[in-house]
């Protein structure tokens, strides 16, 4: 299996510049500095496929032509490793164990956009990774990849870490930038989108790590090897999929992108737990819809995770066995996002803690088939009507649990109490 980014990972080891200079590290820096345009840069990361791992799979050369590269002066490029969606870890596993990654990765997209200085913001209780980061950061400046006029070119690069004050909207791109500013990380409203006005009023790009971390290895291998990395016609690169839930393993594995789910629990993952089966998954985090086990042979890549109605979101794949109550479940992950509104705008402040009031209701064997209307009403008010994307995104397994578990929310009424329950 080619490993790309997690090439250099050993248990309980972090990389640091020797080694990661062993294995081919830096020579994307060299090769996009000294051999090719920023524009040349942009092209190749463009015709690559590289889609944003952050949540959205928004393709990154296509976004990066929104960003004024040519244009001199302010501008920013911030990497969001805030990475605080539930059941996704994968930031997380890259920073403990080759920060450099990241660091080439940033330096080589801020020469293709001629961006003079980087934040990376991070979540609060990744101190390790923060450490990891500030030493591979020094040791960077030191060699000469950081700094004034970069290997002896005219590209200058700063760039500094910042730990967030952690809570799950300073992972939301606007609401970031607030944050790292020092105001209420609250969302802004887009247009302007960063691109045009993000921090301190400056042209901004914001990329996921993971997405940051793919740019040098495009650059020296090109657009297609990295298209050729995955599994599907559609796909581009691997992809890091984080395992959680009823597994009997769940790691964290680097793999071609659009491998299938049944590959990923049966085959990475060991099985579903203690002889149990499967029932349900997560296939990117906490706000994708589920997947269940008619779904089993998707391809976890965009494009084909779409057509079974969910999304790829970060790749943390959170499995749930035959005995978990799906009402349950989602008001467990509904009770989470409600917690995490920052209150900014009514669907998300008011909506999402009466749909966890329902659902308990529900799961208490206390709802009636009315109920169900009702949170289909509140899920049409939600979905694509909040100020970002959060509520949004806390509907889509509401919904999803409605489409794949209606007989088991149905069970809860007609019985009146957990079927799953003795
Ligand atoms: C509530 C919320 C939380 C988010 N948290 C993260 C996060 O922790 N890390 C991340 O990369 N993107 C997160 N995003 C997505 C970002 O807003 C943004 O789309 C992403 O950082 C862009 O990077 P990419 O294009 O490389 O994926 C979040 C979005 C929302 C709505």
């Amino acid at each position: 299996m080619t490993q790309v980014l997690f090439k250099n990972r050993r248990p309980g080891e972090t990389v640091f510049l020797d080694g990661y200079r062993k294995t081919g590290g830096y020579e994307g820096l060299q090769k996009a500095v000294k051999a090719m345009s920023p524009d040349e840069v942009r092209e190749a990361v463009k015709e690559s496929g590289l889609r944003g791992r952050g949540g959205a799979g928004f393709p990154t050369g296509v976004k990066w032509t929104f960003f004024p590269a040519d244009q001199f002066g302010e501008k920013y490029l911030v990497c969001n490793a805030d990475e605080k969606e539930p059941g996704t870890y994968k930031d997380r596993e890259l920073l403990l164990a080759d920060p450099h990654q990241l660091v080439e990765g940033m330096i080589v997209s801020a020469y293709a956009l001629r961006i003079p200085v980087g934040y990376i913001f991070i979540r609060y209780g990744y101190e390790r990774c923060s450490q990891n980061l500030e030493r591979a950061i020094a040791e960077a400046c030191e060699a000469g990849f950081l700094g004034d006029n970069i290997l002896g070119s005219e590209f200058s690069f700063e760039l500094h870490v910042h730990r967030s004050a952690g809570r799950y909207i300073c992972g939301e791109e606007t609401a970031l930038l607030n944050a790292l500013e020092g105001l209420r990380a609250n969302p802004r409203s887009k247009p302007p989108f960063p691109a045009v006005r993000g921090l301190f009023g400056m042209p901004t790009t914001v990329n996921n790590v993971e997405t940051l971390a793919n740019v040098q290895h495009i650059i020296v291998n090109g657009p297609e090897w990295f298209r050729g990395l995955a599994a599907t016609e559609t796909g581009a690169g691997t992809k890091l999929y984080g395992l959680s839930g009823h597994l009997e393993r769940t790691p964290c594995l680097e793999l071609p992108i659009g491998t299938t789910l049944r590959e990923i629990v049966e085959e990475h993952g060991g099985g579903v737990w203690k002889g149990r089966t499967f029932k349900a998954c997560l296939p990117g985090g906490a706000s994708t819809p589920y997947l269940a086990a008619k779904h089993l042979d998707t391809p976890l890549d965009f494009e084909p995770i779409e057509k079974a109605g969910s999304r790829l979101g970060t790749g943390g794949v959170t499995v749930f066995d035959d005995t978990t109550c799906m009402v349950a479940a989602t008001l467990n992950l509904n009770t989470f996002f409600a917690r995490e509104s920052c209150g900014w705008c009514t669907p998300c402040r008011d909506g999402l803690p009466f749909v966890s009031w329902l659902l308990e209701k529900i799961e208490r064997g206390e709802g009636t088939m009315e109920d169900i209307e009702i949170l289909r009403g509140q899920i049409r008010n939600i979905h694509g009507r909040s100020f970002c994307a959060l509520a949004t995104g806390a509907m889509e397994p509401v919904a999803s649990l409605l489409d794949l578990f209606m007989d088991e929310v149905v069970d809860h009424i007609k019985r009146g109490r957990c079927p799953l329950k003795r």
